[in-house]
């Protein structure tokens, strides 16, 4: 039996690939490499030494997935694929509605047919919207801020619509905190197809010339010295959520969220001062305008996740910018 990785080729699921095959599970993977490059499937096979098999699908395409289910004895699917920059579902709502939430319907309808009822699925601390205080439990209460949110939390919603109306099915909702670094191997890392949106892609792309300052989106939040405060967390630790969050699906049922991050929260000036230092090297940057939408603290509660799925974070944030550069440094533009 096998484990499905839907968009098994981006960032976060290409590094959560590795671990699953290094903890011995067999995988099979899908991708249409939207957001990615095949050139991720070879690596991963070439890290871990291992082999699984690819399918280059939509999971849009129902044909696409009903062959795979066909195909493959699939015990539980880790579900990645999904567009996932904030500003493009502002100005294309209907475009992330139609991939987000057609294919995750797809692919339960799929789930469904087949009798395959484990999920993890890759939500995101957004579902909190702008959170009232800061650490984030996963009690909170949930809201969406954008349609990129809205799918994430709409997800969730048909998640738990799905455990309600069958009690067989194992769901858990990992809610992302904000994942950054590399492989240590330099081999896999953050590669965002045209301009990125988040912040260590941009801060590699001033180190690499490609653009010419990082712009710090305000300085006057009521923080210690007044920029954004996130929990920073390594994609390697994120991973290893998942291969958690794996043996948890396997033994308990309905929908259950966890948050995954590190408890740490470090603000924009801090990423900034660390990965200069790290890193030696300068970023030039300036202070500009507050970006609409952005809530000026959000960092976890982690506990959840150690109790019941036995996980924790371990790198630090420097081993985190150290990662992200190594990846580049290692590739030189590759
Ligand atoms: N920032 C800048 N300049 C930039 C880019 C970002 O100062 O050019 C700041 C932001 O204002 C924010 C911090 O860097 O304070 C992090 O911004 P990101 O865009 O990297 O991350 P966000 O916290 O805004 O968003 C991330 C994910 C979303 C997810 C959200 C959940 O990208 O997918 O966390 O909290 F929804």
């Amino acid at each position: 039996m096998a484990i499905l990785v839907t968009g098994g080729a981006g960032y976060i699921g290409s590094h959560t690939c590795i671990e699953l095959l290094n903890a011995g599970e067999e995988i099979v993977v899908m991708d249409n490499f939207y957001n990615s490059k095949p050139r991720a499937v070879e690596l991963i096979k070439e890290i871990t030494g291992k082999d699984f098999k690819f399918y280059e699908a939509d999971m849009c395409s129902e044909a696409d997935m009903e062959k795979i289910f066909a195909e493959n004895d699939i015990e539980a699917v880790i579900h990645f694929a999904g567009y996932k920059a904030v500003g493009e579902s502002v100005r294309e709502p209907l475009m992330y509605f139609k991939n987000n939430l057609g294919g995750t319907f797809v692919l339960l309808e799929c789930m469904k047919k087949y009798g395959c009822k484990k999920l993890i699925f890759s939500s995101s601390a957004t579902v909190y919207g702008i959170p009232e205080t800061v650490p984030v439990n996963e009690t909170f209460p949930l809201s969406a801020i954008n349609p990129y949110g809205r799918t994430k939390l709409m997800i969730e919603d048909m998640c738990r619509d799905l455990c309600a109306s069958d009690p067989e099915w194992s769901i858990a909702l990992l809610r992302y905190f904000n994942p950054i670094g590399a492989h240590a191997s330099g081999k896999i890392g953050e590669d965002p197809n045209g301009i990125p949106n988040n912040l260590m892609p941009i801060i590699i792309n001033v180190c690499t010339g490609k653009q010419a300052e990082l712009k710090v989106f305000g300085n006057d939040y009521p923080t210690a010295d007044g920029t954004c405060i996130r929990d920073y967390i390594h994609v390697v630790d994120l991973a290893l959520g998942h291969l958690a969050a794996v043996k948890s699906v396997r033994e308990k049922k309905g929908a259950i969220p966890y948050n995954l991050g590190t408890g740490n929260g470090y603000s924009v000036l801090e990423i900034i001062e660390t990965f200069q230092r790290v890193n030696n090297i300068k970023i030039p940057y300036s202070i500009a305008e507050r970006r609409a939408g952005d809530a000026a603290e959000c960092y976890s509660v982690p506990d959840k996740a150690a109790k019941e799925l036995g996980w924790k974070a371990t790198h630090t944030l420097e081993e985190m910018c150290r990662d992200a550069w190594n990846y580049i440094k290692t590739n030189n533009g590759k």
